[in-house]
Parts: C-alpha cells; sequence; structure tokens
C-alpha cells in the first residue's frame, strides 16, 4: 500500500478550498473535505478521486464545536498521519448597524473566528504526538485596514491571525508549523457588489501559490505580494487622515 499524506479543509464546497482540494488530489494525498452544502461536496469528492486524491465528505457547520470534534475522529480513523488542517471556511457581509440587533456582525464573528476554533483545534492533540502537522488559516488583507460596514469581517481576520502569532511559538516546540495567509481579491463566489471592479486573482492560480506557502512557510503571507504596499501605508498614514478619507468613500452611501 503506497502512503499518503493527509489534508483536511473546511469550507471546500467552493473557491479557495476547492481549488486547493484539487491541488492536493493531484498530489494523491488523503483529504476530508467539509461545508455545510453536501451535494456539492459530493461532487467534488468524485472529481478529487479522478484526480488521483482519496478524498471523505463530510457535512458540517464550523459553528457548531461537537460537530466539528465528531467531523475530526472520524477523519482521522481514515489517515496514517494528520499532515495539514485548512481551517478556511469564511463568510463577508454588511454588519447591520442599523438593524437594531446584533444578528448579521456575531453571524460572521461566529462562523470566521469561532469556526477556526472549531475545526483547528480538535486536531492540536494528534499533531503534538506525532511531533508534525501543519495548522493553516485563512485571513486577509481586510485583517490590515478597517472596511466602513464590514467591520465584522475585517475584526474576525484579525483575531485569526492574532490566535495564530498566539499559538506559533508554542506550537512550533512541538514541530507544528502555523501559516496564516492573507489574501488580497481572488475570484470566488464571496466577492459580491462593488467589490467585483477590483484587480482579482483567478481562484486557480492562488490555489497553486497556497500549496506551495503551505508545503514551505511558517508565518504570516500576504498574497499577491503587491498588498505588502498597502498594508505598510496603512501603518505610517495617520489614523485621522484613513478616517477622513473612508468617511469620504462611504459618505454616499449614507445619504
Ligand atoms: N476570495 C477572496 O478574495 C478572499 C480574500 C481574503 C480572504 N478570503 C478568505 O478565504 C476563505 C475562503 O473564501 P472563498 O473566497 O473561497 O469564498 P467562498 O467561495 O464563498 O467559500 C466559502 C466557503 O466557506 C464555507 N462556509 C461558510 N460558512 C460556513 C459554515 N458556517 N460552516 C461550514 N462551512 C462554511 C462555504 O461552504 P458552505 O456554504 O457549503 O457551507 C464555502 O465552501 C474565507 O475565509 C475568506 O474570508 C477570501
Amino acid at each position: 500500500m503506497t502512503y499518503r499524506k493527509s489534508v483536511f479543509i473546511t469550507g471546500a464546497s467552493s473557491g479557495i478550498g476547492k481549488s486547493l482540494a484539487f491541488e492536493y488530489a493531484k498530489k494523491k494525498y488523503i483529504i476530508g473535505l467539509t461545508a455545510r452544502r453536501d451535494q456539492l461536496l459530493k461532487e467534488i469528492a468524485l472529481k478529487c478521486n479522478k484526480l488521483g486524491g482519496e478524498a471523505y465528505a463530510y457535512k458540517l457547520d464550523v459553528t457548531n464545536g461537537e460537530n466539528c470534534k465528531k467531523v475530526a475522529s472520524e477523519f482521522l480513523k481514515k489517515v496514517n498521519s494528520m499532515d495539514i488542517i485548512i481551517a478556511n471556511a469564511g463568510i463577508s457581509g454588511d454588519d447591520g448597524i442599523y438593524d437594531s440587533n446584533s444578528k448579521k456582525i456575531n453571524n460572521i464573528l461566529n462562523t470566521n473566528i469561532i469556526g477556526v476554533t472549531n475545526s483547528l483545534m480538535p486536531f492540536i492533540p494528534t499533531l503534538k504526538k506525532q511531533g508534525d502537522g501543519t495548522l493553516v488559516c485563512l485571513s486577509s488583507v481586510a485583517g490590515f485596514f478597517p472596511i466602513p460596514y464590514r467591520g465584522g469581517y475585517s475584526s474576525s481576520k484579525v483575531a485569526i491571525r492574532m490566535i495564530f502569532d498566539a499559538w506559533r511559538p508554542i506550537l512550533n516546540k512541538y514541530n507544528i508549523k502555523m501559516i496564516t495567509i492573507c489574501p488580497g481579491f481572488i475570484d470566488t463566489p464571496i466577492i459580491k457588489g462593488p467589490a467585483e471592479n477590483f484587480p482579482m486573482v483567478p481562484v486557480d492560480k492562488a490555489a497553486i501559490k497556497f500549496f506551495r506557502i503551505i508545503k514551505r512557510g511558517n508565518g504570516t503571507y500576504v498574497y499577491p505580494w503587491y498588498y505588502r504596499i498597502i498594508i505598510f501605508l496603512m501603518l505610517i498614514i495617520p489614523n485621522k487622515l484613513i478616517n477622513f478619507i473612508l468617511k469620504r468613500m462611504f459618505s454616499r452611501r449614507e445619504r
């Protein structure tokens, strides 16, 4: 029997997660695919198997911690060793600032922060015991600057980056690599409305790059590279000026 490495991907029914699944399938990995839309997952699993992978599809809502634990333990029974876990599932959207309730923003925070800890933490004891493995989260360049009406999204991406920064020195001692990927605009269904007018990287191209980063990296990676310039400018431009510019940019929406 040939030895296969393993990868577990949340949010594999679409976009970056789906394209990453195909990359790992081409490299003959055992792949755990999870998302809420299980019919889509089954089709993606079939394609992964055709590409040379060994895929298992699990219907999973990452906001449900107990189910995350169950699915993780089911997948662990299928693998020789647990190599890579990618917390990719995420949503974007309006905060609903004027809704007089916190439902919209809380749903984003719950999916993008709690969903990440729910997905990754059931695997950590196994990686620690193995003395090997890689944890990955999909943060965003949106975690480096405030986006009006999208405070939930931006802050969720800061939070997971910070969790990874805090865990990295601890888990590196057990040879567990911690990779935070901060993409700019990638052409996937999450990009809606005016954002669709920004230059976007094709998702398959991004997935090839992310595959390489995950193979070699241990740190925070911004992609494409030119967003690093914007991030640097955000650090040196005074907050008052940023606030002024954003007010001007978004003033039409308030009228
Ligand atoms: N595309 C970009 O420009 C961009 C930029 C920066 C960061 N990112 C990040 O990259 C990640 C992937 O996004 P994408 O661009 O590939 O968007 P996408 O095509 O909309 O994919 C999002 C995935 O997350 C899953 N998901 C959402 N809520 C879930 C939940 N509660 N439980 C389980 N799965 C859930 C969706 O599956 P189901 O609906 O089937 O559950 C879907 O598979 C996200 O974390 C996003 O914030 C994307």
